[in-house]
């Protein structure tokens, strides 16, 4: 393997596009994200351009001429694999997961079922489509939470405590499209795990000042704390820890990922769903735990740079 040092003077010399912007829901949050990014690469003194990626990106791929690729892309084309499988094609290397782990995460059923597969522990659940509604015999006891399978940022999840509200919530979340997935509820306490090119770093403890992380908890400034290193027994801590590096390795994920874990009154945790790219913007859970270990942003950008390749899984 070359060392690090050689790595990072063969970067430095690159040119590094910043893929940002997007098509999907979450254009904003990217568009903070890859400036945020940028700034980062530009103090560390690489050469790196913004690229907006629209319906033109291969074109503006061929044209810029870059030479490694930093997403920063949420949601649907940027994070679900599309953009990576360009990227394959151009044989332009990009940071975080590859295609197929990244189609992967991006559907929360099959992310599921690879975790069941790999024995890493999820909530029990069933699969609502659009034509099959009534599959209430496989239901996991109430209370339930609902959500849509691809959908990022809290959005169209409701927790369902009475047969009664079910339906209303099952159609909220088939309101984007796919199916919607039902999942037992557990009560306790919530977490996220951030994982650097196969580093686990320090666990978050995320507690919303009421009710869940919702879409307004997590995006109204003072609606939630956040514990850093989280509060956990040494048997806890270890447990979280295993659960979300197990869901990054069954995922089959590279880079930055950052893994949401419920951890029940018992110490036993639930792996929820992988963002295989997390939200960079220096208020944004992944940059804390990097700064939890040690890391400063501009530090740790340059990490997830020097991990960029590809034919990753
Ligand atoms: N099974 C569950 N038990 C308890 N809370 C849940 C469960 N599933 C989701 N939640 C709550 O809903 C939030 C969003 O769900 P999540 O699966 O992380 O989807 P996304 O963040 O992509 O919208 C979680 O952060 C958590 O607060
Ligand atoms: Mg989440």
């Amino acid at each position: 393997m070359r060392n690090d040092m050689e790595l990072l003077k063969e970067m430095k010399k690159k040119k590094i596009g910043v893929l940002l912007g997007g098509l999907s829901e979450e254009r904003e949050i990217s568009l903070k994200t890859g400036n945020a990014v940028l700034g980062a690469l530009r103090s560390k003194g690489y050469k790196a351009v913004a690229i907006d990626a629209g319906r033109d990106l291969a074109a503006r791929l061929a044209s810029e001429r870059i030479e490694a690729a930093f997403m920063a892309l949420h949601g649907r084309y940027g994070e679900d694999g599309c953009v990576q499988g360009l990227l394959e094609v151009m044989g332009i290397p990009y940071t975080g997961s590859g295609v197929r782990s990244s189609a992967l995460c991006m559907d929360k059923v099959a992310a599921k079922k690879m975790m069941i597969f790999h024995g890493v522990s999820t909530p029990k659940f069933c699969v609502f489509r659009e034509d099959e509604r009534g599959v209430l015999a496989k239901l996991p006891k109430l209370p339930l939470v609902v959500k849509p399978v691809a959908e990022g940022s809290a959005i169209g999840v409701s927790i369902v405590r009475s047969k009664a509200a079910l339906a209303a919530a099952v159609d909220s979340a088939l309101r984007y499209g796919g199916a919607a997935l039902a999942e037992e509820f557990i009560e306790g306490r919530e977490l996220t795990v951030s994982i650097l090119n196969g580093r686990v770093l320090p666990t978050i403890e995320i507690r919303p000042r009421e009710g869940f992380y919702d879409f307004h908890a997590k995006y109204t400034k003072g609606a939630t704390g956040f514990l850093v290193p989280a509060p956990l027994s040494a048997l806890a801590g270890k447990r979280v820890a295993a659960c979300g590096l197990g869901a990054y390795a069954a995922l089959g994920c590279s880079g930055a990922a950052r893994v949401d874990v419920m951890l029940d009154a018992n110490s036993v945790p639930y792996a929820l769903e992988v963002n295989t790219i997390p939200g960079l913007t220096e208020l944004s859970l992944f940059p804390r735990a990097a700064a939890a270990a040690g890391l400063d942003y501009p530090a740790l950008v340059e990490e997830m740079l020097l991990g960029a390749g590809l034919n990753k899984a």
